[in-house]
């Protein structure tokens, strides 16, 4: 895939994993075989057209780097110790990394979450296909497939909410990535992806269909879940 700007990914694996209910951070916990994370960048690697592959983890992270030497496939993931205490701080600064080794405002960025490990590389292409002359950027989203009810605070429902016209955010979200640096400052570190900061800069972020299959890796079940797809999928295409 021809780009005239460098396509660069970000991956963003320097959070806790409190809601996933493993003894270590939820990107290292292994699933068939291998650490979470690894299942992710491996398939980020494949993607056609890449210039850099990056991940970010806190500060104080000891083992991505023994986890990376363990799969040479992975050598020239690029890892920046500057994560911070909210996904957005992470994002951020792992932004200004690239920004201060030889990166450029004008640049794509693909943001993706370490925790969205069963992630193909064809999703992410056909992002970068519907994103690549636009503006703005955009994400890949899924329409939001059950019924959506909204609750007051005795949790009973107040109100079914119309669904034709919701999505689900996912990741990648690809932007510019000074665009993207800017848009962060501002919107503080409250933002849970990064189309919110880019709206916020009064844009609007291209939505494109994703898969189910690309979800966020968050609860005990989702961890089962995953390990099941991922042995599934190896069954299918045994290495
Ligand atoms: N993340 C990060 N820095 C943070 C928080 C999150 O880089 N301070 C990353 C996570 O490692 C993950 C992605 O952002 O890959 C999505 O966040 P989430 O699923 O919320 O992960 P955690 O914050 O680790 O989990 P939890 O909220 O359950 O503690
Ligand atoms: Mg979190």
């Amino acid at each position: 895939m021809e780009l005239t700007q460098r396509l660069h990914v970000l991956v963003p694996a320097a959070g806790s994993g409190s809601r996933a209910g493993t003894s270590k951070p939820k990107q290292y916990q292994a699933l068939a075989g291998m650490p979470l994370v690894v299942h992710t960048l491996k398939a980020m690697a494949l993607i056609q057209g890449l210039d850099s592959l990056n991940v970010v983890v806190s500060p104080g992270d000891n083992q991505m780097g023994g986890v990376l030497q363990c799969h040479p496939s992975l050598s020239q993931v690029r890892v920046w110790p500057v994560g911070g205490e909210t996904r957005a701080a992470s994002v951020g600064a792992g932004l200004q990394a690239l920004l201060d080794h030889g990166a450029a405002p004008g640049d794509w960025v693909l943001v993706h979450d370490a925790a969205r490990c069963l992630i193909q590389a064809p999703w992410v292409e056909e992002l970068i296909r519907c994103c690549r002359d636009d503006a703005v950027g955009g994400l890949l989203a899924l329409p939001l497939p059950d019924t959506l009810k909204q609750a007051d605070a005795t949790l009973r429902v107040r109100a079914t909410l119309e669904r034709t016209d919701k999505w689900l955010a996912q990741t990648p979200q690809m932007f510019r990535l000074g665009l993207l640096q800017n848009a962060l400052k501002h919107a503080g570190s409250s933002v849970t992806d990064e189309a919110s900061a880019i709206e916020a800069q009064g844009l609007q972020p291209l939505l494109v269909r994703g898969n189910a299959l690309n979800f966020k890796v968050t609860y005990p079940e989702d961890l089962l879940l995953a390990q099941c797809v991922l042995q599934a999928r190896s069954q299918e295409n045994p290495a």
